[in-house]
């Protein structure tokens, strides 16, 4: 029987591009989106593959038994905490809208933590992988786009730095049981219009630098934040 995953966001860029590799690599993958003709499309061109889909707004309040009936009591093997709401880029502490940084925080930490939560028994059950995708922004390592040297997109930033650390306690308290918790930062990737020209790299590559933590020895990247499958300061 393959191994089963299931990815939050994977009807559009990195989280649709995470699917497929997993397909290529012979998962079985629950593709979750909330957008349904967008996750049908996708499902169409991936036909004949191993794929499940299902509607999954991770705000949702019935969060925890989507995911519940998604997995249907089967061991899980990998959870991509994909789904993520991005900050305008001159939004800063000071300037910030509230409600949509309120919005923004909802969506990236506790839109993730409702996934996580629900999928945990299952994730226990198959000795499973979570990988949360955080980010450069939301670290103090990275030199572009880092905490400390990049003003901008402040709730977004904010909204990773609380999902490395969320994650970062989870390490210690599903190690224990078999689960491995990774975080990661794609790299700035190219899935919106003009971030080439801001040197941004393919959505392949950015999904390869996500999965990279499967190709390395299990446990000793354990609670890394990586990127590319190498570690990035928290
Ligand atoms: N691109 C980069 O340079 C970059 C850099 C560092 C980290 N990341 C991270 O990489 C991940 C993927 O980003 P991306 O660049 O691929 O962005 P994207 O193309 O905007 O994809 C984000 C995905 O999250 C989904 N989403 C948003 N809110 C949701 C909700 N409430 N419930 C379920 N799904 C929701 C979106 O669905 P809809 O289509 O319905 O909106 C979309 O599928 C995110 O976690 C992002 O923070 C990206």
């Amino acid at each position: 029987m393959p191994d089963l995953a299931l990815v939050t966001g994977a009807a559009r860029g990195i989280g649709r591009a995470v699917t497929e590799e997993l397909l290529a690599r012979g998962y079985r993958v629950i593709a979750t989106a909330r957008d349904p003709v967008a996750l049908d499309d996708f499902a169409a061109s991936v036909r004949g593959d191993p794929i499940e889909t299902g509607i999954l707004d991770v705000e949702s309040p019935g969060v925890a038994e989507q995911v519940g009936r998604l997995i249907g009591g089967r061991p899980l093997s990998l959870l991509v905490l994909n789904a993520a709401r991005f900050s305008p880029w001159d939004e800063t502490v000071a300037s910030a809208d509230l409600t949509a940084a309120r919005q923004v925080i909802e969506t990236n930490l506790f839109g993730s933590w409702s996934v996580l939560r629900a999928a945990l028994p299952a994730l226990r059950a198959g000795r499973g992988t979570i990988i949360g995708v955080g980010s450069g922004s939301g670290s103090h390592g990275d030199p572009q786009f880092g905490l400390e040297v990049n003003p901008g997109a402040a709730s977004y930033a904010v909204s990773k730095a609380a999902l490395h650390a969320l994650l970062h306690k989870l390490a210690g308290e599903v190690g224990a049981d078999g689960v491995r918790v990774h975080v990661v930062d794609p790299g700035l990737t190219a899935t919106s219009p003009g971030m080439e020209e801001m040197g941004a790299r393919p959505v392949r590559e950015g999904a390869r630098s996500v999965l990279a933590p499967l190709d390395v020895t299990p446990f000793a990247a354990a609670m890394a934040l990586t990127r590319d499958g190498r570690p990035l300061p928290w």
